[in-house]
């Protein structure tokens, strides 16, 4: 499920020794540092367990496995010889390397050398660990945060709304940029395009004119249309004359919230958390909140999420360049594009790349 990348024919540089740069470069290094600051989820949280689970953030393994309360995240290799820990198992009391038997526990710490059982344990043994919480049923970490620092993770609203339900739905992976993928899901003209099977109405393509307002982590934008949400084929749907509200509010880099009202004062909130394994593969995190249809199983509101991100995948995968071109003299835009060249304007204001993560 990983290891798509290894596959794949990108171009990614051997660091030279750096322990907190990841060992394959996906990145630009400038661009890796300034994305090391921001936080990530990077997996759901009833996956994890005792038991080691190993993914990626932004080309850096990560293993991530519970010691009783304490939840631990840190890279995915053993200071010995290098062996992923998420190939190992947990014995109770921490996580036992596959190679020689080196047994980490709480924070990380090496509890165990099992060739040298009675031998003081180095500090050199313990894992390089990070900063990590649990919300909205995701474990996000930070690469580069100080561990005592206040997270900085998007807000969900009604997250803790008795009044809603909440949901996570499963990841899904797209192998694209992250860059690309949040485009994708604040683009407000492909809806008639890519998702006629799903909500969108091939009848319905004009795009109203809408605005943007800049935010201190990123930009707000209200999109009024006519274009519904609820499935095709529902009663429903289509009720005439109701004009629909999109209200984005973007995270920079890779987070997007989007809250839908719909009829009767209900709303749907997603967000759109893109996790960057690497330069052109991400995993997607797609936590909901409602406040209608609550008595239905989640099941039907996770195949529906995951249909329509389905559809969007085969375009986002299939975009030339995999870069998100930073510099808007590259593409050509027009004026339902607003959010679009908003975001890659601010992305470039703070620093990164005008071939975006090439
Ligand atoms: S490589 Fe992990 S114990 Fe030797
Ligand atoms: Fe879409």
């Amino acid at each position: 499920m990983l290891r798509h990348h290894e596959n794949s024919s990108m171009n990614s540089k051997i660091n030279t020794y750096n322990p907190d740069l990841p060992v394959h470069m996906t990145f630009e290094e400038h661009d890796w540092h300034l994305l090391a600051e921001y936080w990530y989820p990077v997996a759901l949280a009833r996956d994890i367990s005792e038991q080691p689970y190993g993914t990626m953030l932004l080309d850096m393994p990560l293993v991530i496995y519970k010691a009783g309360d304490e939840l631990i995240v840190a890279k995915d290799a053993c200071p010995h010889r290098g062996v992923p820990l998420s190939l190992g198992k947990n014995d109770g009391q921490g996580v036992v390397c596959r190679y020689h038997g080196l047994r980490f526990g709480k924070q990380g710490h090496c509890n165990r050398i099992p060739a040298h059982p009675e031998q003081k344990i180095s500090p050199r043994f313990n894992l390089r660990t990070y900063a990590a919480v649990e919300r909205y049923g995701l474990i996000w970490c930070s690469l580069s945060t100080d561990k005592e620092a206040t997270p900085n993770i998007p807000v969900l609203p009604f997250w803790e709304d008795a009044e809603y339900q909440q949901l996570v739905c499963p990841a899904v992976d797209f192998q694209c940029f992250a860059g690309r993928q949040l485009e994708g899901f604040i683009d407000v003209a492909h809806f008639a395009w890519v998702h006629p099977d799903t909500f969108g109405d091939p009848e319905n393509a004009e795009v109203p004119d809408y605005k943007t307002f800049e935010t201190k982590t990123g930009f707000n934008a209200d999109y009024w249309s006519s274009v519904g949400r609820y499935p095709i084929g529902l009663d429903q749907r289509g009720k005439d004359g109701f004009q629909w509200l999109r209200h984005f509010e973007i995270h920079l880099p890779f987070t997007a919230t989007l809250t839908i009202h719909f009829p009767n004062n209900t709303k749907q909130v997603i967000m759109n958390a893109a996790s960057p394994m690497t330069a052109r593969s991400t995993r997607l995190f797609a936590p909901i909140c409602r406040n209608y249809d609550k008595d239905l199983p989640v099941e039907d509101a996770y195949d529906f999420n995951l249909k329509i991100f389905e559809e969007d995948r085969l375009v986002s995968e299939s975009q030339k360049p995999e870069y998100l071109p930073l510099d808007l003299s590259i593409e050509a835009h027009f004026p339902a594009d607003r959010s679009s060249s908003m975001y890659r304007k601010l992305l470039r204001k703070k620093g990164f790349s005008p071939l975006f993560a090439a």
